[in-house]
């Protein structure tokens, strides 16, 4: 019985795995309108490709991430970021990069989410807070503390964060699963969207005064 469950289970999953290369590709930004008329403009999901005859080593090549960002601003953080758009031989390849460097004493990379990627997390250098938060009905905090060398893995989708608990600079390098992972940052994004979001919305949703949302809505 068991077996004969084996192999079923084994077919399905040949059967799931056939159709999904029958589905669309994945989206490689957050969105692609379609259009008729191609005069009016004309995108495709990622970027155009070069004539690979014209390639050239650069076009696989960055340099500077070895340069610090500067941390100097309201969360003590910054994100270096080394994607399709820096970096055009990532063209459908699937895989970016960035460094973050976090000022001592609680620089952070506030909560955020990659809508496109899993990320793959190195610390150089400091000690890091970091963690992830699973989604509903559990939203599960799954958190850890990182020194030199250690390496932690956000899932795509779920909100996360990292922080510097230590008293001297923090340096990580992360590795993301798409060309281009997208970045939504949360409170930017609700309290921060253009146009506002109404704020009795968010005043009944974060169980907030309405004053309190219309103050966060100035500072974002
Ligand atoms: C990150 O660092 C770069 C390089 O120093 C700087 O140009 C940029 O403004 C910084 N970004 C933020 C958000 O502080
Ligand atoms: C979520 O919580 C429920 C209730 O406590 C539990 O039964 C379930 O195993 C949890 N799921 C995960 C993925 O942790």
């Amino acid at each position: 019985m068991k077996s004969v469950n084996f192999l079923l289970a084994f077919v399905l999953l040949a059967l799931a795995s056939s159709l999904a290369s029958a589905y669309d590709p994945s989206p490689l930004q957050d969105f692609c309108v379609g259009i008729n008329d191609i005069k009016t403009g004309i995108f495709v999901n990622g970027k155009f490709c070069k004539d690979p005859k014209l390639a050239t080593p650069n076009d696989f090549f960055f340099k500077g991430l070895n340069i610090p960002g500067n941390t100097n601003n309201l969360v003590g953080s910054n994100v270096t970021i080394v994607n399709v758009d820096q970096f055009p031989g990532l063209n459908t390849l699937g895989i970016s990069m960035v460094r973050i460097d976090y000022a001592p004493n609680g620089g952070e990379n506030p909560p955020h989410i990659h809508p496109r990627a899993s990320e793959i997390l190195f610390v150089q250098e400091g000690t890091l807070y970091v963690g992830f938060v699973t989604s509903n009905p559990n939203n599960t905090l799954f958190s850890k503390i990182l020194y030199p060398g250690d390496v932690f893995v956000f899932p795509i989708g779920l909100i996360h964060f990292q922080v510097n608990i230590g008293k001297t600079d923090a340096v990580a390098f992360a590795a993301l699963g798409s060309q281009d992972p997208g970045v939504i940052t949360i409170a930017n994004a609700v309290f921060g969207s253009n146009p506002p979001i109404n704020p009795d919305v968010l005043a009944r949703a974060f169980q907030l005064d309405v004053k309190v949302v219309k103050d966060l809505q100035k500072k974002f």
